[in-house]
């Protein structure tokens, strides 16, 4: 999973991103290009279009639910089958064996959630910001099941507005 959070876990609000990083949405490109990600119907509602050059899952229990661009699936495992669909990765091997070798989840809250249970491994953004008026959070990083592998820490700066840490962990 990857994703940028505050200080208390700090999400969104009202369906947006909190705050402007423009150091975190290129980590986010860089990290998640030419792989697939997997996202909530809000959060892909929140974004409005699908990410270029990545593969795009997005959740939704509403069978109704069309999207150009995207690929629908209406539950966890749904998505995941998606990966092991033999007919795309027959035609599309080498694409599958290298460009998807990662998975990503990217929110939003409620998919974190669920989300926890099968990801091996968390891309967090701490900013080191606070909002009172925050309306969805991160689950909690529980220490006996992730282990912090990395941790790269930057000062604020004229884009950034708040001091900021990539963080990789792993789980044990
Ligand atoms: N800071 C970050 O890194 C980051 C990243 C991503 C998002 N966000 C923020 O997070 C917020 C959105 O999060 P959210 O929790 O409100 O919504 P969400 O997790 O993006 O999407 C929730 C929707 O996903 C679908 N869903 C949930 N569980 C499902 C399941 N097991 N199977 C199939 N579909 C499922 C449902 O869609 P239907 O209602 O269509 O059935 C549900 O309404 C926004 O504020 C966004 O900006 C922040």
């Amino acid at each position: 999973m990857i994703a940028g959070i505050g200080k208390n876990n700090e999400l969104g609000k009202k369906n947006k991103l909190l705050w402007n990083m423009p150091a975190d949405m290129a980590h986010f490109k860089e990290k998640t290009s030419g792989h697939a990600v997997i996202m909530g119907q809000k959060t892909f509602e929140s974004i409005g279009k699908p990410l270029p050059n990545r593969r795009n899952v997005v959740l939704t229990r509403d069978k109704s639910f069309k999207a150009e661009g995207v690929e629908i699936a209406y539950s966890f495992e749904e998505a995941f089958s998606l990966f092991k669909n033999s007919s795309r990765a027959s035609t599309d091997t080498a694409r599958h064996d290298s460009a998807e070798s990662e998975i990503f989840i990217i929110g939003g809250a409620e998919i974190y959630k669920q989300g926890m249970a099968f990801a091996d491994k968390l891309y967090i953004t701490h900013i080191e910001a606070e909002d009172k008026d925050a309306d969805v959070f991160f689950p909690e990083i529980i220490p006996i099941v992730f282990g912090e592998t990395t941790r790269e820490t930057h000062k604020a700066d004229e884009k950034n507005p708040y001091d900021y840490s990539f963080v990789e962990y792993e789980r044990f």
